[in-house]
């Protein structure tokens, strides 16, 4: 027996409930062996033998990149997939027209017999873990009953595991929310396994009101790191309008001005916006008095304290980031968090055993292995347009590791919140900035947000939709009902932090992204966080304020005054076609939508 190795069936909890859970999903999946997940480092390097052994696993150059591996994905399985994700409310109306609805007995029928012995032939792990500090008032527990040793491995990264939150289930005190999750390929006696089980048929299935989360088929990010997506927004975004505070896609970032004044800013962006590059943000040299620190890339956890000032939370401990496009130039801060203890999926494999993506080096290498396993040459690539990485391979990376980490990311009260960013990919009309009139405009924006869509989900590439706050695919509940909680949440602060929108990726004539971005990004949050502190000017369009072109700080960066105006263009006859945009999502939430967003739909045409 290998060292370390636990061959325990023992619970390591007491908690009676959860006990029989296990006891009784064990029945039902039929798994060869249970193991309690104590969270521990031996138990962490003995599972990533055991993954390499099973050729899941490629341990990288252990100079270069100490702790780090690499898996590459079964090709059918590399994104979320938003048409096989449900929301089984008890109600069709509680769901919305923006998810997918299952009734849930029916669900259930089909859930009980997906998971009937889908666990044959392999381990189930008990993974018990916090989203938040463990013991913090915001955090909150679930335990997820998994069949692949990668999403606990990952999951150790991701979240707060093992004894500890056992420890806190055992007080009884608080509500755990089970977390099924299979890759829903069981073995036979005798039969190989393969390096990414996985099923064609997927179901990514959320009750809300039980507060449970079944998954089956993938293997694969959202879709399988449970305390994520299902958990963290979903689910929360339920938890959280019940009960008065707001689950985000949001990242947040410190922003320290040369006086030593700390402003916390929330930013939603879709997926693969630049989350991941804003909330680490290396300020240009001309503004290197200015400090940015890193409290999230991707959930906020968001509540008014005793006081009605708003606190958020970082509910996830790692980065599940984008790599394609991640290099020293763009997040400096990223690739010194990836240089150990990180797992890679679906990048490409170098000869000297490191990892690489298009956009991580100016030269490529010479050769590499690509994501599927391909020998991938720059000759290769030139012929058959192969990519070395997957749009969506990604790197999970320990947060503690960030260089930009804030000193308060594991505050248990939080971060006090000065303003909300919204911000979508968009090639035309959305200027580079602006600044809502008030908190029930500043919700219009948010609620009003359009994206070209990403290779974050599977389904067609650079399509503007509407994602209300970057939330259309994780909002838990009817999307008109989640409005109506954002204008709600203003009776409960003493002040409202001001809302904002910015668009890194307006293009010119020549298709070129006219905005350079990245670090230049501190220009444009240090006009947000001047405005936030009433320092900066701005000027009244139709749409909000905008900062005049003596309002940003353009040392160091060469942009014209008639290059800016270019970026911040408020074009009247492209604003009237998003008005219809707008409309398209508003006719199907009518019968839920608040009041205000009528009303502010009807000033924002008056304007115009
Ligand atoms: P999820 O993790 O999927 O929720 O997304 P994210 O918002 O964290 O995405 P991420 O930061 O990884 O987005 C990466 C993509 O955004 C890459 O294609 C980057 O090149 C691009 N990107 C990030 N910041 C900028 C920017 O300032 N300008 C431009 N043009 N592209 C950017
Ligand atoms: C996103 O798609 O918004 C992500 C990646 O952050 S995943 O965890 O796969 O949802
Ligand atoms: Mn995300």
């Amino acid at each position: 027996m290998r060292q370390g190795k636990p061959s325990i069936a023992k619970p390591l909890a007491t908690n009676k409930h959860l006990i029989r859970w296990v006891e009784k999903m064990a029945e039902l999946t039929q798994p060869s062996a249970i193991h309690w997940v104590d969270g521990s480092q031996a138990e962490y390097d003995w599972l990533c033998d055991e993954l390499v052994a099973s050729g899941t696993f490629v341990r990288l150059n252990r100079e270069k990149w100490p702790g780090c591996f690499y898996a590459r994905s079964d090709p059918r399985d590399v994104a979320r997939v938003e048409d096989r994700t449900f929301i089984c409310s008890l109600s069709k109306d509680n769901a919305g027209p923006t998810n997918n609805w299952v009734e849930p007995y029916e669900m259930r029928k089909k859930l009980k017999e997906l998971f009937n012995g889908c666990m044959r032939g392999r381990t189930m792990y008990v993974l018990a873990f916090s989203m938040g500090p463990v013991g913090s008032p915001m955090s909150r527990v679930g335990v997820q009953l998994t069949d692949s040793p990668y999403v606990v491995a990952s999951m150790r990264i991701m979240t707060r595991i093992g004894l500890p939150v056992l420890q806190e289930i055992d007080k009884d005190a608080v509500r755990v929310v089970p977390c099924m999750h299979s890759v829903g390929m069981p073995l036979k006696p005798g039969q190989n396994d393969v390096p990414w089980p996985c099923n064609d048929e997927k179901y990514i299935v959320h009750f809300p009101e039980t507060r449970e989360i079944w998954s089956y088929g993938s293997g694969y990010g959202g879709n399988a790191l449970l305390g994520k997506k299902c958990f963290a927004l979903r689910i929360a975004s339920n938890i959280a309008r019940d009960e008065g505070w707001m689950a985000e896609h949001m990242l947040i970032v410190g922003v320290e001005s040369p006086q030593g004044e700390k402003t916390y800013v929330a930013a939603a962006f879709p997926s693969a916006c630049g989350k991941t590059n804003f909330a680490m943000l290396v300020p240009p040299k001309a503004l290197s008095d200015w400090k940015v620190t890193t409290v999230g890339d991707d959930i906020a956890w968001i509540k008014p304290d005793a006081n009605g000032q708003l606190r958020a939370i970082n509910p996830e401990a790692g980065f599940f980031g984008v790599a394609v496009g991640t290099s020293e130039k763009t997040n400096q801060n990223a690739m010194i968090t990836l240089r150990r203890n990180t797992i890679f999926t679906n990048v490409a494999l170098t000869p000297d055993g490191g990892v690489w993506w298009e956009g991580m080096t100016d030269e490529p290498p010479a050769e590499c292995t690509d994501w599927r396993g391909e020998r991938w040459t720059p000759e290769i690539a030139k012929q058959t347009g192969a990519k070395a990485a997957h749009p969506n391979g990604r790197f999970t990376a320990p947060a503690v590791q960030c260089p930009s980490i804030d000193p308060a990311w594991e505050d248990p009260d939080g971060v006090p919140i000065g303003a909300f960013v919204f911000g979508g990919r968009r090639s035309t009309t959305m200027p580079l900035v602006y600044q809502a009139f008030n908190w029930s405009a500043g919700v219009y924006v948010g609620a009003t947000m359009g994206s070209e869509t990403t290779a974050a989900a599977s389904g067609a590439v650079g399509r503007v939709r509407r994602d209300p706050m970057a939330m259309l695919p994780f909002c838990g509940y009817h999307m008109g009902d989640y409005f109506r909680h954002w204008i709600k949440m203003q009776r409960s602060l003493s002040s409202t932090p001001r809302i904002f929108n910015v668009n890194w990726f307006r293009k010119g004539e020549d298709r070129e992204f006219l905005w350079p971005g990245f670090s230049e990004n501190m220009r444009v949050l240090k006009w947000i966080v001047d405005r936030v502190h009433g320092r900066a000017q701005g000027k009244e369009t139709p749409i909000g304020w905008t900062p005049y072109y003596e309002d940003m700080e353009w040392a160091g960066l060469e942009i014209s005054k008639a290059r800016f105006d270019r970026m911040q263009e408020v074009n009247r006859v492209a604003w009237r076609e998003e008005l219809i945009g707008h409309e398209e999502l508003f006719i199907d939430v009518h019968d839920h939508l608040p009041p205000e967003m009528v009303y502010e739909r009807e000033l924002l045409i008056c304007r115009m």
